[in-house]
């Protein structure tokens, strides 16, 4: 099932930049880049960036639903242009699942809209019910649901459609902080069994932290890539990472990178270090 291509990466985007044209009185708002990007095969990338620099328009431009003003994106390869591609699934900031839908319909909506036979229907949706554990909501409706079952059904709901790149917008970021790191342990969870690249966009600095193989730290708008910062965790990891030392940091070093860029936005005059695409290891033990 999978496309891969031995050494092309599995998403690579040039010189990508974002101008929103002016409308309606509004002037024209230049929301992101230049900024580059490299996913590999298999690696959970975080960003994290100031409310408003561009992230949820760079996760639009990665999922093929919006046109770069310029640079270009591939996905395994192929080039990104007006559609999600077969393979890549999302998990749109304030998701919301269909309110007239029970837990079993929202999650088959998507496999329905292929026209899947019933039976391989039903089978991958109980499949994902079971791993999300929503088991004993299986015909309930989103209202019942806590907010966190919510989210749950609409990663559910993205993850049966077995994509090869998951890209997430700030899933979390409803949720209380200890159900934000149980939820944190399920998306490891789910990242390790399917093998799947997948990106996450978060507001939080210690899930990306927690979470990631690699954070983006994105500068205030347009967003542009100040540091990556590997974080060294090995592939079974969970929630228990926030215990470690390292874990302290590397989200110390997120939130140097972070509080001078926010400074910067809000008029301080002190600001840090702007080296586009630079890397720093604090993995080594
Ligand atoms: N469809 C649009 N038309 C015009 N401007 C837009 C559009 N979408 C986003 N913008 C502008 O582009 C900039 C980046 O928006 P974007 O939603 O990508 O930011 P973000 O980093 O996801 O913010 P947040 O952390 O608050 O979710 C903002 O200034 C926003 O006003
Ligand atoms: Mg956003």
């Amino acid at each position: 099932m999978t496309a891969m291509v031995a050494g092309v990466p599995h998403v690579r985007l040039t010189g990508i930049t974002r101008v929103y044209p002016a409308r309606g009185g509004q002037p024209a708002v230049s929301a992101l880049g230049p900024l580059d990007l490299t996913l590999r095969q298999g690696e959970l990338f975080a960003v994290v960036g100031p409310s408003g620099c561009g992230k949820s328009t760079l996760l639009d431009i990665m999922a093929g639903l919006s046109s770069p003003t310029a640079g270009e994106g591939f996905f395994e390869g192929k080039r990104l242009s007006g559609d999600v591609p077969e393979g890549v699934g999302v998990v749109f900031q304030e998701d919301a699942c269909f309110p007239w839908l029970t837990v079993t319909d929202n999650i088959a909506f998507g496999l329905r809209q292929l026209r899947e036979p019933d039976d391989a229907v039903r089978e991958k949706v109980r499949h994902a019910i079971e791993f999300m554990g929503l088991q004993d909501f299986s015909g309930a409706y989103p209202a019942q649901l806590s907010g966190g079952m919510r989210q749950r059904v609409c990663i559910a709901r993205t993850l049966v459609l077995r994509p090869r790149l998951i890209l997430l917008d700030e899933p979390f970021g409803a949720l209380d902080q200890q159900t934000r790191l149980l939820m944190g342990d399920e998306l490891l969870r789910l990242w390790r069994e399917t093998g799947a690249t997948v990106l996450l966009i978060t507001h939080a600095l210690d899930e990306a932290a927690m979470l990631a193989d690699r954070v983006g730290v994105m500068s205030a708008r347009p967003g542009r890539f100040l540091e990556i910062v590997e974080t060294g965790w090995s592939r079974d990891r969970d929630s228990t990472v926030v215990a470690d030392e390292r874990f302290g940091r590397i989200t110390a070093r997120l939130w140097t990178h972070l509080r001078a860029e926010s400074m910067r936005v809000m008029g301080h005059a002190k600001s840090g270090s702007k080296k586009q695409n630079g890397n720093s290891t604090l993995g080594a033990a």
